[in-house]
């Protein structure tokens, strides 16, 4: 097979690409990122041994089952841990004792959607446990969500090691000290305590029907940039339906519902809540 035939993906076909990985992630990928796409799927092109973008496409028409592997390729999973530190400081200083008077002796539920490789969900974890440690009346749970498997598979081992760790080694070396367990050998993980209350699944964002949950915080950070705004207002209304009418939501950095159709109200830079019954029926 040569290289020459791997590299060429004309317009059309790529246009094919486009509409593929809309259907099935809800990702838009923009003609400019065009060259990414066709160095990830290179890689699948020639595990498979086919001779070209075409025949990749023909064979994900026949072959359902693969269509995890070219989701998985489609989908950028960049995280770390306290990625964002002013997220954390609000979620420290303001959300859990806040949560925690409204709420005495109950259980805080927590989603991290878009979980990528398990870091979001982790750190949540970690600020969790260290606020149950100085809260007895407080608990926690939370669940992570990404639509690649690959992915979810890496969070469910929740191994971590190098870049992921080391701008949170050290920020706060008494807390990674403290809530981390391992060796720069083998990886960190977090402290069974925070283990056996994380849990990962895969979820499509779109797939309005699988979760049914009320969130009382949920984490949907840095994966809105990769939808359209009317495909965002869906994750919205989505996300909405599964929250605490009281709960919050925390987008990421470069994200804005600002100028979407959505039921939240901003709170604080990428910090959401819930609109009212009243502010929805005058808006
Ligand atoms: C850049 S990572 C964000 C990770 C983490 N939230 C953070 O901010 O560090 C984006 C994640 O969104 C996931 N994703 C993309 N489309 C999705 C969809 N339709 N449903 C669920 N997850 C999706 C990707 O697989 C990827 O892991």
């Amino acid at each position: 097979m040569s290289e020459r035939i791997q590299y060429e993906m004309d317009d059309a076909c790529f246009a094919h690409y486009q509409e593929l990985v809309h259907e099935l992630a809800g990702i838009t990928i923009r003609a400019e990122r065009k060259s990414m796409l066709v160095s990830r799927l290179r890689r699948r092109v020639r595990a498979l041994n086919l001779e070209g973008f075409e025949e990749y496409l023909v064979y994900l028409g026949k072959n359902t089952v693969e269509h995890e592997h070219f989701v998985n390729q489609m989908t950028t999973n960049e995280t770390y841990f306290f990625r964002t530190p002013r997220v954390w400081e609000y979620i420290e200083d303001t959300f859990l004792p806040e949560w925690l008077e409204g709420h005495p002796n109950s259980r805080l539920e927590v989603w991290s959607a878009a979980s990528s490789t398990g870091e979001e969900a982790h750190t949540l974890g970690i600020l969790m446990q260290k606020f149950k440690d100085a809260n007895a009346g407080f608990d926690y749970k939370i669940q992570g969500t990404d639509i690649d498997t690959s992915v979810v598979a890496k969070a469910t081992i929740g191994l971590y090691n190098g870049r992921a760790i080391d701008r949170f080694r050290m920020a706060r070396p008494a807390c990674f000290e403290k809530y981390m367990v391992g060796n720069d050998t083998d990886g960190f993980r977090v402290v069974p305590d925070i283990k056996k209350r994380i849990n990962f699944s895969s979820l499509n964002l779109f797939d309005t029907s699988a979760i049914a949950k009320q969130y009382d915080l949920v984490l949907v950070r840095n994966v809105l940039i990769y939808f359209s705004a009317s495909d965002q207002e869906k994750v919205m209304s989505t996300v909405r339906r599964n929250m605490d009418a009281e709960g919050v939501v925390i987008i990421g950095e470069s994200e804005s519902l600002n100028s979407l159709q959505t039921d939240f109200e901003s709170i604080g830079h990428t910090l959401y809540k819930a609109k009212s019954q009243s502010q929805r029926k005058a808006a």
